[in-house]
């Protein structure tokens, strides 16, 4: 039997819903040591984040959107490092510790382009929702250099934020390797895995409706075109944004990567992809 390499693994697969009480980035800096990845770049990151989203690095102000926070990259880095750990014990072509490294500094970064710079007062980061994929690559570039990341390295984080992004496919894009193709593929599954099967989902869900409704005010996309027209018609949305959209590109785009998170010795399991069905009933049970 595979013994696991971390002590989390099973405590969060069998014993509790997944993700349960990870509200910032202090889990995600004990799973990734625990999994072996480098301390000084783990250490570096997440200082980095942590000090972006509170505002206290340079002229960013703290984040002040309520979906997009904080929460939401550690959930997302805590599933991409569930995935990695997943893929690596699976010992067929395993990724390398520098490829998790280059997955978490993605990931941890995907939604940087949310917060906004002193003097840039009006509104919140919703306001930049439809560019913020370009922005987080922008802040990525300059931030990561100094964490030891060659150039070529900083090339791929930035090509598996853009698959972060809703027209993201990372079977098109460029990669140094096809092992860093497959965490873009990670990093992208995490991204909706950690938001939809996290506890905090149905509550969070109207923060997002917000957001959405600032960005298009802001872009001056008319109501007749937006994608929601009210808090409720998201929620409607929610069961066939999953079935209809989520789950086929987990399994297309992504390459059902998110096979990684069953728990081991138990095929078909997965306690991710079960916390997001209930999830999901629990909303539409609402009677929206
Ligand atoms: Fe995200």
């Amino acid at each position: 039997m595979v013994q696991s390499l971390t002590p989390f693994r099973h405590a969060a697969r069998e014993e509790e819903p997944p993700l349960t009480g990870v509200n910032d980035l202090a889990p995600v800096d004990r799973f990734a040591r625990s999994l072996g990845l480098d301390a000084f770049l783990i250490g570096g990151l997440v200082q980095l984040t942590e000090n972006l989203f509170a505002g206290r690095l340079w002229s960013f102000l703290p984040i002040d959107v309520r979906y997009h926070d904080l929460q939401h990259s550690a959930q997302a880095s805590m599933c991409l490092l569930a995935l990695g750990d997943g893929q690596r014990q699976a010992k067929v072509n395993p990724l390398s510790i520098r490829d998790l490294e280059l997955g978490l500094a993605a990931m941890m970064l995907h939604d940087s382009g949310f917060l906004k710079t002193r003097g840039d007062e009006a509104g919140t980061g919703a306001k930049y929702t439809h560019s913020h994929v370009l922005r987080s690559c922008a802040l990525a570039a300059s931030v990561l250099p100094p964490l030891g990341l060659r150039r070529d390295e900083v090339d791929d984080v930035l090509g598996m934020i853009r698959c972060t992004g809703l027209a993201g496919r990372p079977d098109k894009a460029n990669f140094s390797s096809e092992s860093r193709r497959l965490v873009a593929c990670m990093v992208a599954s995490a991204d909706y895995i950690g938001q939809m099967a996290a506890p905090e989902y149905p509550e969070k869900l109207p923060f997002l409706f917000g957001e959405f409704e600032e960005a298009d005010d802001f872009s001056n996309i008319p109501r007749e075109k937006r994608m929601f027209n009210s808090i409720n018609h998201l929620l409607a949305a929610t069961g066939s944004f999953w079935r209809g959209f989520v789950l086929p590109k987990l399994d297309n785009e992504f390459v059902g990567v998110y096979k990684y998170l069953e728990t081991p010795g138990r095929p078909g399991r997965n306690p991710y992809i079960e916390a997001i069905e209930r999830n999901v009933a629990l909303i539409s049970a609402r009677g929206v």
